[in-house]
């Protein structure tokens, strides 16, 4: 008996971690963009390092991006203006060496360095933030019920139809 109360407490206490992880999980996440080097200069030739990174995450609306940098700065930018490298007027802009951006809309972010260079040299990345996901559309309506009902009904009334005669 007591080792039956023993296994139902283990089951009790895992489902509560487990659905709390899972509800912590549900939640957003926060992202750190270049892992352990942070928002730098890609070392090697590769101009694409961050978009690379950006596309191994999934990025849900209200997830977070941390960049760590030093004597650098993060602009949030247009398409336009990533192409070109370039901002005069960037949509954000952050140059205290610890950013935290909330990604709060799904859709496409634009990020660049501001320094002179840098970008050209790999430092900019696009985000793309997932669609909120819907909930499924309704299923198809009970047809299928419908129809086995009306010959039940039939036969139903087909019966009552002889009682009754
Ligand atoms: C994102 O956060 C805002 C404000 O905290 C909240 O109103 C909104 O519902 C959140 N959106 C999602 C999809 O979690």
């Amino acid at each position: 008996m007591a080792t039956f109360f023993i296994g139902i407490w283990k089951v009790v206490v895992f489902t509560a971690l487990f659905s709390s992880l899972h509800l912590f999980t549900a939640m957003c996440s926060e992202f750190e963009v270049g892992e352990d080097k942070g928002w730098v200069v890609p070392s090697s030739k590769n101009d694409q390092l961050y978009n690379q990174w950006a596309s191994k995450n999934r990025f849900k609306v209200n997830d977070t991006l941390k960049f760590e940098y030093k004597k650098d700065s993060v602009l949030v930018v247009t398409e336009e203006e990533y192409n070109k490298c370039k901002s005069s007027h960037p949509i954000s802009f952050f140059n205290n060496g610890d950013t935290v951006y909330k990604l709060d809309r799904p859709g496409l972010f634009y990020f660049i360095s501001g320094v002179a260079g840098h970008c050209e040299r790999g430092m900019k990345m696009i985000i793309k933030v997932l669609e909120p996901e819907n909930p499924p559309p309704p299923p198809p309506s009970n047809n299928v019920a419908a129809e086995m009902a009306s010959p039940t009904a039939v036969l139903l009334m087909s019966l009552f139809g002889v009682l009754f005669m």
